[in-house]
């Protein structure tokens, strides 16, 4: 966890950790990892935090007390947030940090 705060409040090497260090919660590639809209949904509170943003799935939990726009995330909590995600214009940046905390697709089973 005090990596996780280090890493992210050293912006110069940020991009570098993305590329080099494995997915602390979730240490695997998760290509073949489906949830569906249900599973998600039952992950909806700060201390265990996922969302669905354009198909994929991210555990958000690790990363709730380092978002700079604060606790405003909890309102994409268990859903599909693309939209919220979207909406707000978040920097390339806020796109790049997100791939660390993917954990699979959305299943699109019914
Ligand atoms: C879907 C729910 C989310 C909402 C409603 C939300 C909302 C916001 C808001 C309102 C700000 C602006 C804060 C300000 O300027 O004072 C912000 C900034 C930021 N958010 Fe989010 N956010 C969400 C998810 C995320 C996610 C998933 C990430 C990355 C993992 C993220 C990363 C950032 C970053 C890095 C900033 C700083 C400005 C920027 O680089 O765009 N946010 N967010």
């Amino acid at each position: 966890m005090a990596g996780n705060i280090l890493e992210y409040s050293d912006t110069s090497s940020h991009f570098n950790n993305i590329r080099t260090k494995p997915d602390q919660a979730h240490n695997n590639n998760n290509a073949d990892t489906y949830y569906t809209k249900e599973e998600v949904a039952k992950h909806n509170t700060k201390s265990d935090l996922w969302m669905i943003i354009n198909n994929d799935v991210y555990d958000f939990t690790l990363f709730f007390n380092l978002h700079p726009g604060g606790s405003i995330m909890l309102e994409g909590a268990g859903k599909d947030a693309t939209y919220l995600f979207e909406d707000i214009g978040h920097s390339y940046e806020a796109v790049s940090l997100m791939s660390k905390y993917k954990i699979g697709k959305l299943s699109m089973k019914i």
